[in-house]
């Protein structure tokens, strides 16, 4: 969480790291502050508590120019979302600011507030740069400023627990920025004359696509003339500069309303993407992994472990059901947050994946690394390159969705699960239990999903006509069987986090075990049920629905009599095969949380106390 970006060069506006803030925006929403430092020395800090828009006035204030300066744009965790508690904060000569958790704060604080700190913030980061100002202060005065902010960082950073990011000025040295990292994300741009420094390549692409991702325990000391990595005990660390192939028009709303809408709307893309170049149509054969491809052991592999969060977690869940299909392994798919606490059962034969949109999801890289550690083969479907999950796991498998700004994950859920397909292929095509015919039926089935999701897009207007009807509903129940399951759970958590409707899904068959208590005229439930093998006995449970007088919004096939006679209404998707189907239905569920928050005027692209990136346990 939290947004970090910097600069250092010739000279930067306020413009600059507004705009940079703008583009992070979707990792912290609750405050936000720049601090530019000009060539002779001077510091000039501005925050302001809520959204960046917030900060838009109090842009004037700052210089018109300045050599190095660093913004910020935070989500909350220690210390409310006040101005106080915005970063930067200041110590003496030192300006810092931070995405992470410092674990350790407290006896820190502690020891500084009987060295005669005083504290201004809550914040767990105000201890980190008054612990760097008394390093330095620490430091002989004799030494110059360069050498011992050096010093300092190092010193400071070896009493530091937790995960952190840091980007630093000192008002001695307004030549320098300096970055670190542990366990947050840190990219540096190469520019003409200039570097920056961001928590992610969207706040860069406008600037350079010249990027470099710093590795934990690493340090960037970056001035204009050029720059210098280090480890955290100054032993010097090479690594050159790569190029990524986002663009500032897939950052755009490219007019659209909301990115959320853009990305609903870019999932044909998204998923032809992450077929592209993987799969060999005429041979019956896919290859996914960008990269540990040689040394990922599939043929071996005897058990599949997904790991995951939030939507990603759901994506794991529908891909279980065509991964047992094809490969006859078992799968399981766990929440990130729990995984780790258990025993582990894992062996040299399970291949646990870490399956991530931002690639920075802490519940899921500490998870991945606790997969690795017990001794799992691990991979990442990730979307954003060079993250901090492909770091940790052996191989990694990209799913090009392309950049992702609404906080609601929704094109990476589809690409997700297309990547996911293909891997239950490639195990299959391994482990002999599909034929190459058989994997070229499914590989024929799989091309045609873009052009079904593009057909499904068409719904939108109907679905904004039903989200008048259904806006002020204080509940809904969503459900479904079989793969249609992990989409209505998929449904659900769109639903709630974006409108703040009270939404639960479950397995239709289990409805009648607990949930069909809460059924009458006020409730509304949103039955999957496509003519799928399921269909027969999700019929069933939609008439104990009707029986017991709830309302049924259904989502069916295209035409479907008996199931618009149940319905009060009814969202039709074109008769697909089972491997398409669930992409089909994911598009009404995605269009109907939309367009429900829409109508109830909440923040789409930044539903409330939500974070797209999220880098706390
Ligand atoms: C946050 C986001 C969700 C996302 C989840 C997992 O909670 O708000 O939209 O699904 O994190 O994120 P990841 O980047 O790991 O897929």
């Amino acid at each position: 969480m939290c947004g970090v970006i910097g600069y250092v060069g010739l000279g930067a506006n306020p413009d600059f790291f507004f705009n940079g803030l703008k583009r992070l925006e979707y990792r912290g929403y609750d405050s936000a502050g720049i601090a530019m430092l000009t060539s002779d020395g001077t510091i000039s800090v501005e925050r302001a508590e809520g959204k960046l828009a917030n900060l838009q006035s109090k842009l004037a204030r700052l210089p018109a120019k300045a050599t190095v300066g660093i913004g910020h744009t935070r989500w909350a965790t220690h210390g409310r979302p006040t101005e106080n508690n915005a970063h930067p904060h200041r110590s003496g000569d030192i300006v810092l600011l931070h995405n992470g958790i410092i674990e350790n704060y407290r006896p820190l604080k502690e020891a500084l507030m009987a060295k005669g700190y005083t504290f201004t913030s809550e914040t767990d980061t105000e201890v980190a740069a008054h612990l760097l100002n008394a390093e330095y202060s620490a430091l002989p005065a004799s030494l110059p400023a360069f050498e011992k902010m050096q010093k300092a960082i190092y010193k400071t950073v070896a009493q530091l627990k937790g995960a952190f990011a840091f980007g630093i000025l000192c008002t001695k040295t307004p030549d320098v920025l300096y970055a670190v990292r542990l366990g947050s994300p840190m990219v540096i741009g190469e520019g003409e004359g200039e570097y920056y420094m961001a928590s992610g390549i969207t706040a860069l692409v406008e600037h350079t696509r010249r990027v470099m991702f710093l590795e934990d325990h690493e340090v960037a000391f970056l001035r204009s003339s050029g720059l210098t990595l280090t480890d955290f005990q100054g032993a010097p660390v090479k690594r050159d500069f790569q190029k990524v192939e986002w663009s500032v028009s897939m950052m755009e709303k490219g007019g659209y309303r909301h990115f959320m809408l853009k990305e609903i709307h870019e999932q044909p893309q998204a998923i032809a993407q992450t077929l592209q170049g993987r799969l060999e149509r005429e041979a019956g054969r896919v290859n996914i992994v960008d990269y540990g491809a040689a040394a990922l052991p599939l043929k071996s592999i005897d058990r599949l472990q997904i790991i995951a969060c939030g939507t990603s977690f759901y994506s794991g869940l529908l891909a279980k059901f065509f991964i047992e299909k094809f490969a006859r392994i078992p799968v399981e798919v766990d929440l990130a947050s729990e995984y780790r606490y258990r025993v582990s059962t894992v062996t040299k034969n399970t291949l646990a994946v870490a399956v991530s949109q931002s690639g920075e999801t802490m519940d899921t890289l500490q998870a991945i690394k606790f997969a690795r550690s017990s001794g799992a083969f691990t991979l990442g479907v990730l979307n954003v390159p060079g993250s901090s999950i492909a770091v940790a796991c052996h191989a990694e498998s990209l799913i090009h969705a392309g950049p992702e700004i609404g906080v609601a994950s929704t094109k990476a859920f589809s690409a997700q699960v297309t990547n996911l397909m293909m891997l239950g292929l490639a195990l299959a095509q391994e482990r002999e239990t599909m034929k190459p015919n058989e994997i070229g039926q499914v590989i024929e089935e799989l091309v045609k999903i873009p052009a079904f999701v593009e057909q499904c897009l068409g719904l939108s207007d109907a679905i904004e006509k039903l989200a008048n009807k259904y806006h002020s509903e204080r509940s809904i129940l969503f459900i479904g069987r079989g793969p249609q399951w992990a989409v209505a759970l998929e449904g659900a958590l769109k639903l709630k986090e974006l409108s703040y409707i009270h939404a639960e899904a479950y397995a239709a068959g289990e409805l009648k075990h607990g949930p069909i208590a809460l059924i009458d005229e006020d409730l509304t439930v949103v039955c999957l049920a496509p003519r799928d093998e399921y269909y027969e006995k999700t019929i069933s449970n939609i008439e104990e629905i009707k029986a017991r007088g709830g309302k049924i919004l259904a989502v069916g096939t295209e035409g479907d009599k008996d199931l618009m006679a149940l319905a009060d209404d009814f969202i039709g998707v074109p008769p697909t095969s089972s491997i398409v189907s669930p992409f089909a239905t994911t598009v009404p569920l995605h269009l109907l949380a939309y367009w429900i928050a829409v109508r109830k005027g909440t923040d789409v692209d930044q539903p409330r106390n939500l974070a797209k990136s999220v880098t706390v346990e």
